[in-house]
């Protein structure tokens, strides 16, 4: 069972035993949603935020309503916040968070392989837009160059926006159940 991010359109049928339990509607209901669970999905809504800032910038920019000047340390700041952030938050996930919620239901143990190999694919995404960022921030003095290139940036971020919100909402559906179902004092908090 490979799944990758990249064509992926929802975690198999077989990893969402405890979805059914713990139906998205219901989270926030929740006794034990609030803590550590809301804040997962706070971290993970501040990605889509700055994701959806860095597009309708690129957007404004190809549109000539934001001024190059305006538009460039704009994105130099909310894109390294985001890449930054983003690798960190994968860190605390593979290092800390996925080796102790996988001992929680054996049933899941793929989806933590899946998960865990949407990071590295998003490093080699996150790789690329970083590349396009700076490309087109490089060629900022000349018109036709930066359109050509803030093109491309914005191409790539909207590819990268889907992957990124398979990748989260399949993660958010998959841990989420296992925090509510068993509390976040399972988890060593
Ligand atoms: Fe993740
Ligand atoms: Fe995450």
């Amino acid at each position: 069972m490979d799944q990758p991010l990249e064509t992926r359109d929802a975690l198999p049928d077989a990893l969402r035993v405890l979805l059914r339990d713990y139906p998205r509607e219901g989270w926030q209901r929740d006794p034990n949603f609030h803590g550590l669970a809301s804040m997962w999905l706070d971290r993970h809504l501040s990605f889509r935020r700055l994701l959806g800032l860095m597009r309708t910038d690129a957007e404004a920019l190809l549109d000539r309503r934001l001024d190059p000047q305006a538009w460039a340390p704009r994105l130099s700041r909310l894109g390294g916040h985001f890449v930054s952030d983003l690798h960190g938050h994968h860190h605390i996930e593979d290092d800390h968070y996925f080796p102790l919620l996988v001992q929680r239901d054996a049933r899941l143990v793929q989806g933590f392989d899946i998960l865990d190999r949407d990071h590295k694919a998003l490093d080699g995404h996150l790789n690329a837009f970083v590349e396009d960022a700076n490309a087109a921030l490089r060629a900022l003095e000349d018109e036709a160059a930066l359109r050509t290139g803030a093109g491309r940036f914005h191409a790539g971020l909207l590819r990268l926006e889907g992957f990124l919100d398979r990748h989260l909402t399949d993660e958010e559906e998959l841990i989420v159940p296992v925090i509510l179902r068993d509390g976040e004092g399972a988890l060593g908090h």
